[in-house]
C-alpha cells in the first residue's frame, strides 16, 4: 500500500503521541512475571506491542482490557507454561531479544521463538552466548538467527561487558539475572534504562552508578517473586521525533506535544536538534538520572534554520532509532552532517543505513553511506519522489514527514508498516496541518 505525502503547509496545535514502546514491552514482560495483578494505562496499541501480548498468553499470563488499561495476571517468576506452538514474536525485536531473558530460567521447560522474515534476519547470538555462559541451552538457526529454542536450566550469575552496546541484550541478561544472585552488565556506552526502573518498580533490588572508568554497571539481585503497582506508560519520544523532525523542518510550524518520557537514555535526538539549533526540551531530566519512576514532559517544537552537526559512537545509543531523522534534518541544514559508529543501523528492522541513504537519495539528497553511518550535504531541502519503506515502520515515518517539507512531496510504498510502533500517524499529520 503506498500514500502521499504533500508538502504542507504550517503544523499547529497540541497533540498526545503513542505510549512508548520499549516501555509497553517492558511492562508486558515483568506484568507476565509477576504474582500480582499488574493495571496498566496507555499501553500501546501497535502491531510490535500486540505481538508481546499474545507472546505472554502463549506462556500462561491472562491479559483483560478494561477500558482504557490492561490488566495482566502474571505466571509468576519461575511458572511460565511452555507452549505446544512456536511463540510468534512478528516484527518485534525487543519482544524477541528480552523474553529469553525470563525463559532462560524456566528449567525443564523448552521454548521456540519465531517472527516475520525481517526477524529472521535479526542475530540473536549476541544474546545466546551471555546466555550460555549462565548456563542456558539455545539452539539458533545457523547458530545465530531465529527461529530459536531456549531450554530453561538453573543459571549461575555472570558480570558480563556488552560488546556491543544494546538496550535488548543488557535487558536479557538482566531479567535471567533475577534468578541467579548477583548479575552485573557493563556498559561503556549507556543505552536506554527503562527495563532497570521497571524492576525497581517490581521490587527487585537494582543498582546502576558509573564506575571510576566512566561505564555504567547495572546489577541485579536475586528475586523470589515480581509485584508491580500500577503503570502508566509515557508518550513515546521515537514516534514523537517524527512529528518534531516535521514541526523544525516545515516552515511557521508550531506544536506542542503532551506527556512525552524524557527519560535521559532516550532524548539524545534532543541535544543533537539543539547543537543543530532547534531546542524543543522544556523539562529534561538531568544527564545521569537513575530513579524508578519514568519522567514526563511537555515539548514546544517550533520551525527554525538548522546547522549541520556530526553525531559519533557515544552518543549512538541515547539516539539510535531517531538518527534517520538526522540523515532528513542533515538535508536541510546548512553544512555536511555526519552519523559516525552506528553500524547496530544495518541490524535493525531493515539495514538503516543502506535504506535511509538509497530512499533520501531518492528524494534528491546529497547522502552517502559510510560503513558505520553516513554524511549528508545540506542542499537546502529536499525535492521529493517515491521512497519505499522495506518493511520498516520508522523508514516508513521517514518518508512521510519527507514529504511534508520536501518540495514536490513524496509517494511512500509500503506506509503500512507505520503501524508496528505509530498507526494513527497520517491522521495525526492531518489534524496538525488542518
Ligand atoms: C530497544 C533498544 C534498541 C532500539 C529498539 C528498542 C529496547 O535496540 O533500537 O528499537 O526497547 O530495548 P538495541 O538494544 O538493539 O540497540
Amino acid at each position: 500500500m503506498s500514500a502521499r505525502f504533500d508538502p504542507s503547509g504550517p503544523l499547529r496545535g497540541r497533540l498526545r503521541v503513542p505510549a512508548d514502546k520499549s516501555v509497553s514491552h517492558r511492562a508486558a514482560i515483568v506484568g507476565a512475571m509477576a504474582s500480582e495483578p499488574v493495571r496498566v494505562r496507555n499501553y500501546l496499541e501497535a502491531a510490535d506491542t500486540r505481538s508481546t501480548l499474545g507472546a505472554i498468553r502463549e506462556l500462561g499470563a491472562i491479559v483483560e482490557r478494561r477500558d482504557h488499561e490492561l490488566v495482566i495476571r502474571g505466571c509468576g517468576l519461575r511458572h511460565a507454561r511452555a507452549p505446544a506452538e512456536r511463540i510468534d514474536v512478528g516484527n518485534a525485536g525487543t519482544l524477541m531479544r528480552l523474553l529469553p531473558g525470563w525463559l532462560a530460567f524456566q528449567e525443564g521447560s523448552s521454548f521456540e521463538l519465531d517472527g516475520d522474515a525481517s526477524i529472521r534476519r535479526r542475530p540473536v547470538d549476541r544474546i545466546a552466548e551471555p546466555l550460555r555462559l549462565m548456563g542456558a541451552q539455545i539452539d539458533a538457526r545457523e547458530g545465530r538467527f531465529p527461529p530459536f529454542t531456549v531450554h530453561g536450566a538453573a543459571l549461575s550469575p555472570i558480570e558480563y561487558e556488552l560488546p556491543v552496546a544494546s538496550a535488548q541484550v543488557k535487558s536479557c541478561l538482566l531479567l535471567a539475572g533475577l534468578a541467579t544472585g548477583e548479575t552485573t552488565v557493563i556498559e561503556p556506552i549507556p543505552t536506554r534504562d527503562h527495563t532497570e526502573r521497571m524492576l525497581l518498580r517490581a521490587g527487585a533490588t537494582v543498582e546502576r552508578a558509573q564506575d571510576r572508568t566512566g561505564a555504567w554497571r547495572s546489577t541485579v539481585g536475586n528475586a523470589d517473586e515480581l509485584e508491580l503497582d500500577d503503570v502508566e506508560i509515557p508518550g513515546d519520544l521515537s514516534s514523537a521525533a517524527f512529528l518534531i523532525a516535521a514541526g523544525v523542518l516545515v516552515k511557521g510550524s508550531s506544536l506542542v506535544l503532551e506527556g512525552v518520557g524524557v527519560n535521559w537514555t532516550r532524548t539524545g535526538f534532543l541535544r543533537i536538534l539543539e547543537r543543530m539549533g532547534a531546542t524543543v526540551l522544556t523539562d529534561a531530566e538531568p544527564v545521569g538520572s537513575f530513579e524508578a519512576e519514568e519522567p514526563v514532559a511537555e515539548l514546544d517544537v517550533r520551525h527554525g534554520p538548522l546547522e549541520a552537526t556530526t553525531v559519533g559512537a557515544g552518543e549512538v545509543p541515547l539516539a539510535i532509532d531517531e538518527l534517520p531523522l538526522v540523515a532528513l534534518l542533515g538535508c536541510f541544514a546548512e553544512g555536511d552532517s555526519a552519523v559516525t559508529g552506528a553500524s547496530e543501523l544495518r541490524v535493525k528492522e531493515s539495514d538503516r543505513i543502506a535504506t535511509v541513504v538509497d530512499g533520501l537519495r531518492g528524494l534528491g539528497a546529497d547522502i552517502e553511506a559510510t560503513e558505520d553511518g553516513f554524511v549528508v550535504r545540506g542542499a537546502g531541502g529536499l525535492r521529493g519522489g517515491v521512497l519505499n519503506a522495506h518493511g520498516d515502520h520508522r523508514l516508513a515515518l521517514l518518508g512521510a514527514v519527507a514529504g511534508l517539507a520536501s518540495s514536490e512531496g513524496v509517494e511512500v510504498e509500503g506506509i503500512e508498516a507505520a503501524a508496528v510502533s505509530y498507526p494513527g500517524f497520517a491522521d495525526d499529520l492531518a489534524a496538525l496541518a488542518s
